[in-house]
């Protein structure tokens, strides 16, 4: 399946993502710049935190878990009803086509 990462400036990279895997590995594996994942998807830095297009935001699961809103809040950028921390969504075929976007900065 496909994810579509957009990052700040509006440019679109499209890459593959394997099912199981998830979408904030998605960007790093593939040298997507604007996801940074410091923790390594652990759940404790909030570094991988994006934004999930509209059309997408109830196929990836609503908003974000209690859990992970607490750690947005430490997140660098604004956190929008959209925010989610990109190693929380695990691919499947169902994602095919999913678009995030980047915030300007995750420091
Ligand atoms: Fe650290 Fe997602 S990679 S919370």
């Amino acid at each position: 399946p496909k994810v579509t990462y957009v990052d700040y400036a509006g440019n679109a990279q499209e890459v593959d993502v394997p099912v199981g895997e998830n979408v904030m590995h998605g960007a790093l594996y593939h040298g997507v710049e604007g996801i940074v994942g410091e923790c390594g998807g652990g759940l404790s830095c909030a570094t991988c935190h994006c934004y999930i297009d509209d059309a997408w935001t109830q196929k990836v699961g609503g908003p974000s878990s209690d859990i992970e809103a607490e750690l947005l809040e430490a997140a660098a950028a604004e956190v929008k009803p959209t925010s989610r921390l990109s190693c929380q969504i695990e691919m499947t075929d169902a994602l095919d086509g999913l678009v995030v976007h980047m915030p300007e900065s995750q420091y």
